[in-house]
């Protein structure tokens, strides 16, 4: 049969639709682009090539110059006949080089075909899991230490599940009735909500004043976060409008991206995700967690997680799962000691470089 591989200006949504819902039971959690990629999909600022056959799409590949990287899906009818294949050399030819490409969920195909088309693993994003209960394993003097060690040194950051990665804006729940949600003007400023962890350092408790986020955090929201992901290629460039664009998403609650204050001033952050996961019960995701670099080895990463993980808990979340640099093992152990365990990885595969002759 036929195949071309085009490129198109701005795809959108309608016409790759029925790929994107054929491929997405490959992994758990979503399907196989992530948020950026589908907000990308009306957008000519990326490069976006469809390979169809007899008029059907049957392959996509999303090439997003500001990341350096690409997404790749071929519709499961039509595997191991060629279409990644063909899609990978267009992409070259397009952008001058081999892509980056991320593989979601890290499948056998996935590794299969970085290894043929000579690329090899970069990057790791580990996907970890955990019920609200077992948040509750983060209280308690036994953590006290590995609060202090994890936010020591490094970017600061923790998580950062917007990040090359959040894949699943298209299916996030609607914004909880109003009802539901304490009035900004109740709350005293900030949120007089009782810490739920006691973070320690050289012996002396420290307490976060944690409340919900106000449109005049905004600008001091975006440094901090800057700052606590100086290194991170994705979320470290989170601006201005990403933000607005975050906010105008029907997820988007403003009482679950919890700012933490100490008496220097914003301290780090911990935003919380709800999303609908076609069960009854709504899933939770730790979107971002970041400590300010000034503010780190304070155990704030901890409290703010808890923070977190307690304000989705009351949103009645079943379960909370998050993104980690898989080689952050300060992260992991974090996460690992408030009782998430790993779930899957995405893998980001980059073009191996040419041996010397
Ligand atoms: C990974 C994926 C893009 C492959 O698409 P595809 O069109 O089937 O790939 P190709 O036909 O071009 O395969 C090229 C080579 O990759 C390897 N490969 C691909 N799928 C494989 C599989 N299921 N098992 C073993 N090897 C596989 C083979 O070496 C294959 O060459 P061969 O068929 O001559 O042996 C597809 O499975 C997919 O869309 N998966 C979900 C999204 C995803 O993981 N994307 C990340 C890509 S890095």
């Amino acid at each position: 049969m036929e195949r071309m591989v085009r490129r198109a200006a701005r795809p959108g949504m309608e016409r790759l639709r029925p790929l994107l819902e054929a491929a997405a039971g490959d992994r758990p959690g979503g399907g196989p682009l992530n948020e950026a990629a589908l907000a990308s999909l009306d957008s000519d600022s990326a490069l976006h090539l469809v390979a169809e056959e007899a008029g059907d799409v049957v392959g996509y590949l999303q090439h997003d110059g500001r990341f350096g990287t690409a997404q790749l899906v071929v519709h499961p009818a039509r595997r191991r006949r060629g279409v990644a294949s063909a899609l990978l050399r267009e992409a070259a030819r397009e952008v001058g080089e081999e892509v980056a490409v991320w593989a979601f969920g890290d499948s056998p195909a996935a590794q299969a075909l970085a290894v043929k088309t000579g690329r090899a693993a970069q990057r790791e994003l580990l996907v970890m899991e955990s019920a609200p209960s077992a948040s509750s394993a983060m209280t308690g003097p036994a953590h006290g230490r590995d609060a202090a060690a994890t936010s020591a040194g490094g970017s600061g950051s923790m998580t950062a599940s917007a990040r090359g990665r959040d894949r699943r804006d298209g299916a996030t729940r609607p914004s909880p009735p109003a009802g539901q949600r304490p009035a900004a003007r109740d709350r005293p400023a900030p949120l007089s909500q009782p810490p739920t962890a006691t973070a320690k350092s050289n012996g002396r408790a420290r307490r976060l004043a944690i409340r919900g986020f106000r449109p005049g955090d905004a600008d001091e929201f975006l440094r901090v976060n800057a700052l606590a992901f100086a290194d991170h290629p994705e979320q470290g460039r989170f601006g201005a409008d990403d933000l607005a664009e975050r906010m105008a998403q029907p997820w988007f609650d403003a009482d679950g991206l919890l700012l933490g204050f100490d008496d220097e001033g914003l301290a780090g952050f911990h935003w919380t995700k709800l999303a609908a996961s076609g069960g009854d019960l709504p899933r939770g995701e730790v979107y971002v967690l970041g400590v300010h670099p000034r503010a780190q080895g304070r155990g704030y990463g901890r409290e703010l997680l808890q923070a977190g993980l307690d304000h989705l808990a009351r949103r009645g979340a079943a379960s909370v799962f998050l993104y980690v640099d898989g080689r952050d093992g300060k992260a992991v152990r974090l996460y690992s000691s408030g009782g998430f365990s790993p779930l899957w990885r995405d893998v980001l595969y980059a073009p191996r470089p040419k041996e010397a002759p």
